[in-house]
């Protein structure tokens, strides 16, 4: 078990430097990895966008972050809505002129049997907008910020893929 989920480790001095003062884009920042990630990343003095659809969670994430002497900004919406993805995209090079990294979390799996999605082919839509479409647009808005600041796309997958060898 140990050799499939290793521990990580990594000093809290070393996240605390290569964090502190960065600014970290975050889609699903509203719950489950995504909100637990930019709890952390205020404890390092990362500066924080976050994107997700639940707003009062992002509000509260927000204040958090500003409490801890983080500037925090948030976006709520759907993703999936080419519209709105658009106008958010048109925004982020004046939003944030440089960043350092944009995590790229906001995901859904499909937990259903092949056999029982035969007539779902509209799953897999919802699944390609969010996980695939939605992340390469923003990716695409990020990239001058990113480069400006040498910074870095991380992607929140499944260690799944790992056994697909
Ligand atoms: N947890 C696991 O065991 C696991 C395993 C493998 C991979 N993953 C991947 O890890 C990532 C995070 O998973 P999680 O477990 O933390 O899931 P989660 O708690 O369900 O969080 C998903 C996040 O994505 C946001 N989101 C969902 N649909 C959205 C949309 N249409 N527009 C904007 N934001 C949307 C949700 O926020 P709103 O609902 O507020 O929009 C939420 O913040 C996902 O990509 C998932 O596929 C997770």
């Amino acid at each position: 078990m140990h050799l499939l989920y290793p521990t990580p480790h990594c000093s809290e001095r070393r996240l605390q430097a290569r964090f502190a003062g960065r600014w970290a884009v975050i889609t699903g920042a509203s719950s489950g990895i995504g909100a637990a990630l930019a709890r952390q990343l205020m404890r390092y003095g990362a500066h924080l966008l976050l994107i997700a659809r639940r707003e009062e969670e992002l509000q509260t994430l927000c204040r958090e972050a500003e409490q801890m002497g983080c500037r925090a900004l948030y976006r709520a919406l759907d993703l999936r809505e080419k519209a709105s993805l658009e106008t958010l995209c048109e925004e982020l090079p004046r939003l944030l002129p440089s960043v350092d990294y944009f995590f790229a979390n906001a995901g859904k799996s499909i937990c259903r049997p092949l056999a029982k999605s035969l007539d779902r082919a509209h799953d897999f839509d919802r699944t390609i907008d969010l996980n695939y479409r939605a992340t390469v647009h923003l990716a695409l808005a990020l990239i001058p910020a990113l480069e400006r600041a040498r910074g870095c796309i991380v992607y929140t997958s499944s260690v799944s893929l790992l056994y697909l060898w």
